[in-house]
This record gives C-alpha cells, sequence and structure tokens, in this order.
C-alpha cells in the first residue's frame, strides 16, 4: 500500500524538482550563445575604453562568467546543513529562491546597463543556488518517499536537470533566444521557474522525518504522511522513523568534522564521495559543455543538431533508469553504465583518431558520444545523487549532503577548466584518460558499494553500523547487504 503513487506525492516531488531543473537550465544555456554575448562583452568593451577587447581579456571574461557558476556551486552546496536543520527542507527550497530572483535580475539587466560584471556576478549566484538544490533536493525527496519507490522518485532529481539542460539548448537556438535582441531574456528566464517553484511550495507538505526526528512533532508528521501515501495506516512509516529517531538520540546532529571523525561513518562516506567523483570524472561534462567542438573536430557537419541530438539521449536514458532502477538496483545500474561508459570512450578515440583515413569515422563518434551520455544516465548520472540520502540516517544527512555535493561540483569545476587544456596535450586520445577513471570506479563499485534498493534508511544504516562494530572487517557488499537486512526494524 505504501508504494501508491499518490497526488500530493507527486506535486511535492515534482515541485522540489524544479531547482534541479534551474541547476540544469544553467549548466546548459551558456554553450550556444556563446558568440552573442561575446559580441555584447566587446561593444560594451569599446564604448568603455574606446578600444576593441584584446583575445586574451575576451576569453578570460567568458570563461569567468562560465566556471563562476561552478564556484557558487561549491559554496552553495556546502552551506546546505546551515539551513536544513534550522528551518527544515521544504522551507530552505523556498528560500533559495531569494538567489534565483537575484540572479535572474542581475543577468537579465546586464545588457541595458552596460554591464559584464553584473552577468558574471549572476551566474555565481545562480551557481549557490544551484549548488543549494543539489542537497535539498535529492534529501527531501528522498525523505517523502516511499521505501519501495525512493530510486525512482530520486532519479527525479536527475530528470529534471536533464530536462533543464534540453530546454536551454533548445532556447538558446538562435531562432528562439540565442540572438542579440533576446539573450538576456534567455538567461532571465529562470525568474519565470522561481516564481513558479514560490508558488507551489507552500503547497507542498513539510518533510516528515523532518518534523518527527528534528522537531518531536509526531501528529504532525503522522499527518503529512498519510497526505502522501494516501492511506490512514501509516503505522510502518511511523514505526521506521521512531526507530531512526531513537538512534538519533545518540548521534543527534552531527557536523562536518565530526562526519570525519567518527569510525561510524567512513565507509559511507567513503563510498558518496567516491560516487560523486565518479559522476564527474567520467567525462561527461567535457561532453556537455563542449559537445558543440568535440563534434565539429569529429568532421559532424551539423554540430549544434548534434548537440541538441546528445541532449534528447540523456533525456530518454534518464527516464528508461527511472522506470528500471527499483528492478535492477543501484550497484548493477551504476556498474553497467560505468562499463559502456568505458567502451563508449574507447569506440569515440577509435573515431577521432582514424578521422583523417577514413571519412565515416564522423559517424561512429556521434554513435560513440550517445552510447556514453545514454550508459552515464543508466546509472552514473541519477544514482550519486540520491544515494547519499540512503547511506545516511537523519543525524549525519545534511552534513553528508554537503561534502558529497563539495566533492562533486569542485570535479565538475575542475573538468570543465581544465578538459581544454587537456585536450590540446593529448588530441584524440584526450578520452582514454576518463576510460582510466572509469575502469577505477567500475571496481571501486563492485567492492564497495552495497546494494541498497529495497531496504529502509534504518535497515542500510545499521549493516554500516555494524561493519564499523566488526572493524570494518566485513565490508564487502554482500556481507553489508545481508546484515541490513538481518537487522530487526
Ligand atoms: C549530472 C551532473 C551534471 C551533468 C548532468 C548531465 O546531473 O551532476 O554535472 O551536467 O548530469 O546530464
Amino acid at each position: 500500500m505504501s508504494e501508491r503513487i499518490t497526488f500530493p506525492l507527486m506535486l511535492s516531488v515534482g515541485t522540489a524538482v524544479i531547482g534541479s531543473l534551474q541547476f540544469g537550465y544553467n549548466t546548459g544555456v551558456i554553450n550556444a550563445p556563446q558568440k552573442i554575448i561575446e559580441k555584447f562583452i566587446n561593444e560594451t568593451y569599446f564604448e568603455r575604453y574606446q578600444e576593441p577587447i584584446s583575445k586574451t581579456t575576451l576569453t578570460a571574461i567568458w570563461s569567468v562568467a562560465v566556471s563562476i557558476f561552478s564556484v557558487g556551486g561549491i559554496v552553495g552546496s556546502f552551506s546546505v546543513g546551515l539551513f536544513v536543520n534550522r528551518f527544515g527542507r521544504r522551507n530552505s527550497m523556498l528560500m533559495a529562491n531569494v538567489l534565483a530572483f537575484i540572479a535572474a535580475a542581475l543577468m537579465g539587466f546586464s545588457k541595458i546597463a552596460h554591464s559584464w560584471e553584473m552577468l558574471i556576478v549572476g551566474r555565481f549566484v545562480v551557481g549557490l543556488y544551484s549548488g543549494l538544490s543539489t542537497g535539498f533536493v535529492p534529501m527531501y525527496v528522498g525523505e517523502i518517499s516511499p521505501t519501495a519507490l525512493r530510486g525512482a522518485l530520486g532519479t527525479f532529481h536527475q530528470l529534471g536537470i536533464v530536462v533543464g539542460i534540453l530546454i536551454a539548448q533548445v532556447f538558446g537556438m538562435e531562432a528562439i533566444m540565442g540572438n542579440d535582441d533576446l539573450w538576456p531574456l534567455l538567461l532571465g528566464f529562470i525568474f519565470i521557474l522561481a516564481l513558479i517553484q514560490c508558488i507551489l511550495l507552500p503547497l507542498c507538505p513539510k518533510s516528515p522525518r523532518f518534523l518527527l526526528i528534528n522537531r518531536n512533532e509526531e501528529n504532525k508528521a503522522k499527518a503529512v504522511l498519510k497526505k502522501l501515501r494516501g492511506t490512514t495506516d501509516v503505522s510502518s512509516d511511523m514505526q521506521e522513523m521512531k526507530e531512526e529517531s531513537r538512534q538519533m538520540m545518540r548521534e543527534k546532529k552531527v557536523t562536518i568534522p565530526e562526519l570525519f571523525r567518527s569510525h561510524l561513518y567512513r565507509q559511507p562516506l567513503l563510498i558518496a564521495v567516491v560516487l560523486q567523483l565518479s559522476q564527474q570524472l567520467s567525462g561527461i561534462n567535457a561532453v556537455f559543455y563542449y559537445s558543440t567542438r568535440i563534434f565539429e573536430k569529429a568532421g559532424v557537419e551539423q554540430p549544434v543538431y548534434a548537440t541538441i541530438g546528445a541532449g534528447v539521449v540523456n533525456t530518454a536514458f534518464t527516464v528508461v533508469s527511472l522506470f528500471i532502477v527499483e528492478r535492477a538496483g543501484r550497484r548493477s545500474l551504476h556498474m553497467l553504465g560505468l562499463l559502456g561508459m568505458a567502451v563508449s570512450a574507447v569506440l569515440m578515440t577509435i573515431a577521432m583518431a582514424l578521422l583523417d583515413q577514413l571519412k565515416w569515422m564522423s559517424y561512429l563518434s556521434i554513435v560513440a558520444i550517445f552510447a556514453f551520455v545514454a550508459f552515464f544516465e543508466l546509472g552514473p548520472g541519477p544514482i550519486p545523487w540520491f544515494i547519499v540520502a540512503e547511506l545516511f540516517s537523519q543525524g549525519p544527512r545534511p552534513s553528508a549532503f554537503a561534502v558529497a555535493g563539495f566533492s562533486n561540483w569542485t570535479a565538475n569545476f575542475i573538468v570543465g577548466m581544465t578538459f581544454q587544456y587537456v585536450e590540446e596535450l593529448c588530441g584524440p586520445y584526450v578520452f582514454i584518460i576518463f576510460t582510466v577513471l572509469l575502469l577505477f570506479f567500475l571496481v571501486f563499485t563492485y567492492f564497495k558499494v552495497p546494494e541498497t534498493k529495497g531496504r529502509t534508511f534504518d535497515e542500510i544504516t545499521a549493516g554500516f553500523r555494524q561493519t564499523a562494530a566488526t572493524g570494518g572487517e566485513k565490508n564487502s557488499p554482500e556481507e553489508l547487504n545481508s546484515l541490513g537486512a538481518d537487522s530487526p526494524l
């Protein structure tokens, strides 16, 4: 019964993932209109200094405008814990929209104000918002979902991101908003998303786990659960939350330094961080930031359409993952995704290396890049985001999200900043670096990551507790699984 998809549940998940949509939109939006915005920077520079901008200055301003988004993301994601315990999950999401409105105004009015500085500050502020969202959204969704649907609903965070990227790619086309007149609107569009989220969030319930475990408001928690589950019998959910609450009496709120110090959390923390790294160091954003260039180099005639094609494949396979993640499990899908990406990266390298001899290799490169993206979305895209909520109980969860988000955004920043330089050094062989990393993450997942499908938060953490108690001897995934399953509710 508790697996029913009710309207309040879908409304809450749907509203929360507007935050993910914002993250995706701002990831993808800056790609297509690069030339047009550079023209604006150039003109503004000329007005101010009566001389044309040098190429190095222009490249520097542009790179800062692009990458400062991730710097905002790093700061934002690390600050998640400051909000969620004090204001709750839902209200934190609501408050963060102040940042989205400020960013929309800064970017949307930068052209009228003749100020590229406003554009840069706006990108930073929306980065802050996005960093916060990558913690708030999976945490809230994980805490309101019934156990049997936690993976599928958790995947909605990633679905929001990929749909955001796709919308940005389409809106960024010259015929739509990627032109001289409308680019401020393209960047300011996030205002509308923020407005919709502000209207809908007050209609969504607060996290029942937050109400019960952090606030001790049992009746309110029960009322929320009844609404979310669409049934009056919520005793098993309540029972499980109380058990978690009882455990929490011992661990209370866990700060970030405590998270690192305690041997209890060593194993799940390592897994959470390495999974985030596996997502970013897979090289996915080398494709999403630079796909048009990669396609151009691979001899593809209409690179912009190929880029949009990659966005469509990206979205389609996230939907596939959503439907199979509760059956196939997190661990196996993550491994399948990493392996498929490694093979696709090898194919991509072969295609790039042989392009001069064989013209049709450009088709192989498209297929390889599409396959790379498709395998990413089966596992490495969605799973690292929502597994953090699963690996930790209520006490350490906010700090764990902060550390995981920080790792993710930092790796994102590093790939975004260095890819072009490394590519110059390695030429067509650049994706071999990602292949090696992918294989490493595959081995790690095989040996270290337990299956979390179908297990309550409490069962999962009980598995880790017992591992820590046995001094880390029992730490193969099979043993962790059986420990969790055996633990009493
Ligand atoms: C994940 C990554 C993000 C990437 C996206 C691509 O959400 O965190 O950086 O751009 O997937 O679909």
